[in-house]
């Protein structure tokens, strides 16, 4: 007799369903995470949050506070001057800057998107950044022209510095106010350059905390893309103030600091 058992047939079936359904091999992309971060633009430019695909359980933040995203920064139609992305294939996740310099209410913002379980057709989370006039050193303009003159280029795949050491300068960044040593554990760029909201210094590594103050920086969220050797970490600056902030580093080809941007949510 050749007729196979119920058994037999049974884990057949399973083995199949097991290799068509995706359920076991979902993977983050990187065309998926650009595709949500566009979405995300385009609601930004009309104003309008309809098109987003929303995930259910899904939570809106702006400026480090759960905030109704029908009352949040989305609601307004913002005209984009720039507007960068960083995905993140491992935490899926991204970080998107965007400056909108010409209306009567200029920002600066820095927006990290998550999805959860690698499903980048749905997201997860938004969480905002929103730096507008009166902003520690809120220039928008000034700000863009720094960043328009930037590269971002993609750095050669043999190159690009690792997961481990764009999180240890992101972190080590931040430990600065607090750890003497932090600033001497990051290499930096002879050439590189600190745009503070729209405050210039070059090379980045001159004047820079040698700790002072007992409060770590607190509430870190990270999104690093090696491609582009970047560190993004949304995070409330609580060693000089609870302020909502972004610090985001990128690390060149060789390996040293290139650029380091941060937008300070902070009334002055
Ligand atoms: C999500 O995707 C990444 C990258 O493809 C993979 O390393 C990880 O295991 C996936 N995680 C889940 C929960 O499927
Ligand atoms: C974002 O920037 C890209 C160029 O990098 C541009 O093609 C695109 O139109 C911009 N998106 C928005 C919504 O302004």
């Amino acid at each position: 007799m050749l007729r196979p058992s119920v058994d037999a047939v049974l884990a057949a079936v399973f083995v199949v369903s097991g290799s068509i359904l995706p359920v076991h091999a979902a993977e983050c992309t990187r065309e998926g995470l650009l595709a949500a971060a566009e979405s995300y633009l385009a609601a930004q430019t009309s104003g309008k949050i309809d098109g987003l695909k929303l995930a259910s359980g899904f939570t809106y933040q702006q400026n480090n506070k759960a905030t109704d995203i029908a009352k949040g920064l989305l609601s307004s139609p913002l005209k984009l001057d720039t507007n960068r992305t960083a995905a993140d294939t491992v935490a899926c996740a991204t970080y998107t800057m965007f400056i909108s310099s010409s209306g009567s209410k200029p920002y600066v913002v820095g927006t990290q998107l998550r999805h959860k379980d690698n499903n980048t057709a749905e997201i997860s989370m938004i969480d905002t950044i929103a730096a507008t006039t009166g902003d520690l050193f809120f220039d928008a303009k000034k700000t863009l022209k720094y960043i328009q003159a930037e590269d971002w280029s993609t750095i050669p795949e043999a190159s690009r510095p690792s997961r481990d050491l764009l999180k240890h300068v992101g972190d080590g960044y931040l430990d600065m106010w607090t750890d003497a040593k932090a600033s001497g554990s990051i290499a930096w760029g002879t050439d590189c350059e600190r745009v503070e909201g729209s405050q210039y210094t070059n090379p980045c590594g001159k004047g820079l905390p040698k700790g002072g103050s007992s409060k770590s920086n607190g509430m870190r969220r990270y999104v690093i893309d090696e491609t582009i050797g970047s560190v993004d970490v949304l995070c409330q600056f609580d060693s000089l103030g609870p302020w909502p902030d972004s610090h985001e580093v990128r690390v060149g080809a060789d390996g040293k600091v290139k650029y380091v941007h941060t937008i300070t949510v902070m009334k002055t």
